[in-house]
């Protein structure tokens, strides 16, 4: 190579260097957006969640307030109270403290930060999104319907597909009551194949009228609602495919919209 070559490697060399380094700060940046967005996802889920545990913890409180007042009734009036009465009474406060106690603890541990990847039990999850979004279901008087013919097993971050589905179901809900729906209802269905499972998440809202179906998945898209941040699904379909490089899918059935969650067991991919 003669020097005037040799100067011209050096300086494309260079250049190369310097791209590369502008390239690896947008990566940079581009993680700590989705870093953000992630955790704005969790607040929105958050708010749901705090929604969900009034709603389930008013049952509850009402029972403990009304708990003592036979008991309390009774002593007013100077009434001898049997040791069993009240025995029955402190067991009853027991149980519906230990209830409201393990509500929170569901909460919670659905907030740990785990980001352990294992192999984790669809059924169980599933559960768990029921169960943190059950107090407003009951209010909407929406049925949910769960088909698991066996208990499959999914290699992932369990908390981050349990997250998936309350944005789902959260989707589910909000057109269901928006549509005001009569028999509102959402019908989940696995099923396990050799290599992969398919969770199907299906309701009878009548659909999505955005064309075409896949601008849902853009970041701040959001149609039709008054509080929607647009992050749902951008966020859901980030932890499917980029953290567990399975797939999530969406079309519109003649009940309503149905999603599509594919993972992969352990050892596949
Ligand atoms: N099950 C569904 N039925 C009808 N439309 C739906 C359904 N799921 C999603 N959509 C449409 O897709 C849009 C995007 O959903 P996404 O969850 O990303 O955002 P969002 O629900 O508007 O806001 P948020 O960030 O609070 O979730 C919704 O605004 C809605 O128009
Ligand atoms: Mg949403």
């Amino acid at each position: 190579m003669n020097k005037e070559k040799e100067a011209k490697f050096y300086e494309l060399l260079k250049k190369n260097k310097e791209l590369q380094n502008i390239i690896n700060k947008e990566i940079e940046k581009n993680r700590e957006k989705d870093k953000i967005m992630f955790s704005q996802n969790k607040m929105a889920a958050l708010g749901e969640m705090l929604n969900n545990i009034s709603h389930q913890w008013r049952q509850p409180l009402m029972e403990l307030s009304s708990l003592f007042i036979p008991l309390e009734g009774k002593i007013n009036l100077g009434v001898k109270v049997e040791q069993d009465e009240i025995k029955e009474s402190i067991e009853k406060l027991n149980d519906i403290t230990k209830y409201m106690s393990n509500t929170i603890d569901d909460f919670r541990n659905f907030f740990a930060t785990n980001k352990e990847i294992s192999e984790f039990k669809l059924l169980e999850q599933i559960n768990i999104a029921y169960k943190l979004m059950s107090g407003s279901f009951k209010a909407n008087n929406i049925s949910l319907e769960i088909f698991v013919s066996k208990n499959p097993k999914v290699l992932g971050y369990k908390n981050e597909y349990t997250q998936v589905l309350i944005n789902l179901l959260n989707n589910a809900k909000d057109a269901l009551i928006q549509r005001k729906i009569e028999n509102p209802k959402i019908i989940i269905r696995v099923k396990e194949y050799e290599k992969e499972i398919i969770l199907n998440i299906e309701d009878n809202a009548g659909g999505i009228d955005v064309s075409p179906l896949e601008e849902i998945f853009k970041p701040f898209f959001t149609h039709g609602k008054k509080n929607g941040t647009g992050i749902g699904l951008f966020m859901s379909k980030l932890i499917i495919e980029n953290n567990m490089h399975g797939k999530l899918l969406v079309n519109n059935t003649n009940n309503g919209a149905e999603f599509k969650i594919i993972t992969y067991k352990k050892d596949q991919k």
